[in-house]
């Protein structure tokens, strides 16, 4: 019986991915994300299988260490960057065809309640307009909310929809949210 209940929702979730997936077809979608240790991305894996997305690692010239993301730190590199509004870490690289992705989803992980810096850099080194842009992220438990607003305080000319935080993260969560999205 176990087995057979099992089986069910896991027929229902791949149905309701391919149907995600094919209401999706005409668009190109990109799942960009910023990750320091792993979650972030993990959750950007799962958001790309489900909406059939290309994924896209937005990596600092400098990656991370430990030390560096030691908020207990007021002089860590991070404590610094988020203490600086104008800070913009360098990226290693560029998504070269921005141009190409209608639907841009946007991961990072909070970092005092806001996205890293160098989401900021990425957004300001692609030309976003006219793409509809999706945040995404991972915490420790804070919410979506502040990091979310702000982004849009940032840059108003974009045309955000509404993000979601994906800790913990089960598909049928992102399929709800993607499917309610409805782009
Ligand atoms: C510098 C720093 C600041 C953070 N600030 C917050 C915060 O304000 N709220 C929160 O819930 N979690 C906070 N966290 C926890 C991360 O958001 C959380 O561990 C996240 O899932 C890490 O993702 P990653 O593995 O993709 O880097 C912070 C972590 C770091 C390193």
């Amino acid at each position: 019986m176990k087995t057979r209940t099992l089986l069910f929702i896991a027929v229902i979730f791949l149905f309701t991915s391919l149907q995600i997936m094919a209401q999706n077809n005409d668009k190109h979608i990109l799942v960009a994300y910023f990750s320091a240790t792993g979650t972030t991305a993990r959750a950007a894996e799962k958001l790309a299988d489900v909406t059939g997305g290309e994924l896209y690692a937005i990596t600092p010239v400098e990656s991370y260490t430990s030390a560096d993301l030691d908020w207990n730190d007021k002089q860590s590199r991070s404590s610094v960057e988020m203490k600086d509004p104008k800070s913009r870490p360098a990226l290693k690289g560029k998504k070269e065809n921005i141009a190409d992705y209608d639907v841009v989803f946007i991961g990072y992980p909070i970092w005092w309640d806001l996205a890293p810096r160098v989401v900021n850099t990425f957004i300001e080194s692609h030309n976003l307009k006219g793409k509809t842009v999706i945040p995404f992220a991972t915490s420790g438990g804070s919410t979506l909310a502040g990091s979310a607003s702000a982004l849009k305080r940032s840059y108003p000319s974009l045309n955000w929809k509404e993000g979601r935080l994906l800790n913990p993260t089960d598909e049928k969560t992102i399929c709800t949210w993607i499917e309610k999205l409805g782009f």
